[in-house]
């Protein structure tokens, strides 16, 4: 038995085609702990930062479609994966609710209109710490950050790995645990998911 229900087909096929390229996307338990939050908080404006073929995009439209309707923003530099993202959720039925981004996603964020309920952090792991007044400023009170591969395979644990991946990791973690505005946890979801509560 899985904790996560069974998907659409096109699910499926996305997280096939995932296995088979080696491409990371968030995966079903990640993902359905993306749609519960979304739930939970009714969340009707969702931002994605880093968001690759559509697959974590597809969790959150299914919960905002749920929810009543609404927009979540497919930001993601690469024209091709927008267009793949764009074939999938469409397929999906999620052709009213999700706007297509192709552009460097935190100056994306930075020229939305906000607030956001939801926002969802992937992008390079290096740029994690300078993302993090923008989504501030985006982001309502009462809403929710979640960033994904806060674990970072690890890598944050061992002292010897500097890399500017790495350190970016561990100082969006210690930025925003430091910070009174946000309610924080790290959940060892997959890769680990650190979720944010903008109080
Ligand atoms: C980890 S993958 C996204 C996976 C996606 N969130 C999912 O779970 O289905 C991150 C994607 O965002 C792109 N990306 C990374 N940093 C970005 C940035 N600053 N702006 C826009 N796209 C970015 C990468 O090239 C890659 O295609």
């Amino acid at each position: 038995m899985s904790l996560v229900p069974v998907r659409e087909p096109e699910m499926q096929s996305m997280e096939e085609y995932a296995r088979k390229t080696n491409f990371p996307i968030i995966g079903p338990a990640a993902g359905y702990v993306c749609y519960q939050l979304a739930r939970l908080i009714g969340a009707k404006s969702v931002f994605e930062l880093g968001s690759g073929y559509g697959y974590s995009t597809a969790w959150f439209a299914k919960a905002v479609k749920e929810n009543g309707g609404g927009n979540v923003h497919h930001v993601v530099w690469d024209e091709k994966l927008s267009n793949m993202a764009q074939e999938h959720l469409s397929r999906l039925g999620y052709n009213g609710i999700v706007r297509y981004h192709v552009a460097e996603a935190v100056e994306t964020l930075k020229q939305s209109a906000g607030p956001m309920d939801l926002i969802f952090n992937d992008i390079d792991k290096k740029g994690y710490p300078a993302s993090l007044p923008i989504i501030k400023q985006k982001l309502r009170r009462g809403g929710v950050l979640i960033i994904d591969n806060i674990l970072w395979h690890a890598r944050i644990f061992d002292d010897e790995d500097q890399s500017p991946d790495t350190e970016g990791v561990r100082a969006a973690t210690n930025l925003l645990v430091q910070d009174p505005d946000w309610i924080v946890t790290v959940t060892p979801v997959r890769d680990g998911m650190l979720i944010a509560y903008r109080k």
